[in-house]
């Protein structure tokens, strides 16, 4: 668990019975429930994931899922990632990406695969070059990768496999 003194926004793992504050950050930030459904459905489903959320007080500001993926070596996508809208431009979301992605270091895992803004994601050392390997219905431009061990996605290339409740050629962020 993380305390940001500045805004006293702690950043921490989801506990199992957060799923449901989750899905309405989700669905308030993307104004639609496509991204609202996926952390219930793969959590579900049994992934392994990292799940972190932003709380400030008793209210749930951010969240940010990371799933296993099949294909590389442990290799993770990002998404969904949603701030509440009026807690939006505050760097609340890069805090809680940066966290995950620590997390995610310090348990083993040596890449993560996001598709979303390369605005947003590029800050956080996201590059397009990285994921070219990658063979996804969503490949092109915003969809990015990072390494969290030096080298993990060199000379990488191949199928990434994604949970089903992705759905292929769906936006995913
Ligand atoms: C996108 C989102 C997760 C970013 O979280 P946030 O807390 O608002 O973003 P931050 O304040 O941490 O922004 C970090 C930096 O990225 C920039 N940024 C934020 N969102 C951006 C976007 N969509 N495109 C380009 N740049 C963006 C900010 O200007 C900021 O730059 P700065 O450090 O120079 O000020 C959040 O705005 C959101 O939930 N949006 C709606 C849902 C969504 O689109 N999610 C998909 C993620 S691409």
């Amino acid at each position: 668990m993380m305390v940001d003194t500045v805004h006293d926004i702690v950043l921490r793992e989801m506990a199992p019975g957060e799923l449901i504050l989750v899905e309405t950050i989700h669905a308030t930030a993307f104004g639609r429930d496509e991204e609202a459904r996926l952390p219930h459905a793969i959590v579900s489903a049994g992934y392994d994931v990292i799940s972190v959320v932003a709380v400030d007080g008793d209210y749930f500001v951010g969240h940010a899922l990371f799933t296993a993926l099949d294909g590389a070596e442990k290799a993770l996508a990002l998404g969904p990632v949603a701030i509440v809208p009026d807690r939006q431009g505050e760097g609340i979301g890069a805090r809680l990406v940066r966290y995950g992605l620590d997390l995610a270091r310090q348990r083993g895992w040596r890449s993560v695969f996001v598709l979303g803004d390369p605005g947003f994601y590029g800050r956080l050392g996201f590059r397009a070059n990285l994921a070219k390997g990658a063979i996804v219905p969503w490949a092109g431009p915003n969809f990015q990768a990072i390494e969290l061990v030096p080298g993990a996605l060199d000379g990488w290339s191949g199928v990434l496999v994604y949970p089903d409740a992705f759905g292929a050629g769906d936006e995913q962020d």
